[in-house]
């Protein structure tokens, strides 16, 4: 597939297949993630695999802790309404980890360095895009609190979970979204 198309098609989908992912697409879409660009090539993530059902049960109760709170605090109707079930249809979660030591140069200009998470986020774009080429779907998820997280999937605590990567066969179609046109997002200098 061209790389463009792959960009251009790739959707986001929250609802799944009751079918496994096999496991050579799954190394596949590993694989992508670790050749992904990193800062000073640290290469600061690890990749956690979920695949156990009792832990995605976990994660999607976790979740919906969370998604209350998002809702307290904001008040917005969609979050009211934002279903979950995903985390626990999926066959698999990967929820990629970076470590804010491996930051690189940023950590004597930054109060906290992001190198580490633009590296991660690096990964799992490469992660969605091979998903897509390869017949998967995918969603890019962060609707989570860190500590929650940690604590169900064990993670030292000094990592931060940086996003998780919801992977699977999708169930119907993705939501049509758009994007805005070019001269709305740039300007050229010179
Ligand atoms: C940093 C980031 C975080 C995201 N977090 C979530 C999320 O928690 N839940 C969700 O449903 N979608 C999440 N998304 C997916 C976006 O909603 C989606 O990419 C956007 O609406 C455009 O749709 P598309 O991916 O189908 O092109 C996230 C995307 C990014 C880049």
């Amino acid at each position: 597939m061209e790389v463009l198309q792959a960009i251009k098609e790739r959707r986001s989908y929250r609802s799944y297949l009751d079918r496994p992912v096999e496991e050579e697409k799954l190394q596949a879409v590993l694989e992508a993630g670790r050749w992904a660009p990193s800062v000073m090539n640290l290469q600061p993530w690890r990749f956690i695999v979920i695949k156990d059902q009792d832990i995605k049960d976990r994660l999607k109760k976790s979740c919906q802790e969370t998604l209350q709170k998002i809702y307290q605090a904001s008040g917005w109707g969609w979050v009211s309404r934002f279903s979950l079930e995903f985390l626990s249809q999926a066959p698999v979660i990967i929820a990629v980890t970076g470590d804010p030591q491996k930051t690189g140069a940023d950590q004597f200009i930054l109060e906290t360095g992001r190198g580490y998470a633009f590296s991660c986020c690096a990964a799992v774009q490469n992660m969605h895009l091979i998903a897509h080429a390869l017949g998967l779907g995918t969603l890019w998820f962060t609707l989570y609190e860190n500590d929650k997280v940690k604590g169900i999937l064990d993670i030292p605590k000094e990592l931060d979970v940086v996003s998780m990567v919801v992977l699977g066969y999708p169930a119907g179609t993705a939501a049509q979204v758009k994007r805005k046109p070019l001269e709305e997002m740039v300007s050229v200098i010179g």
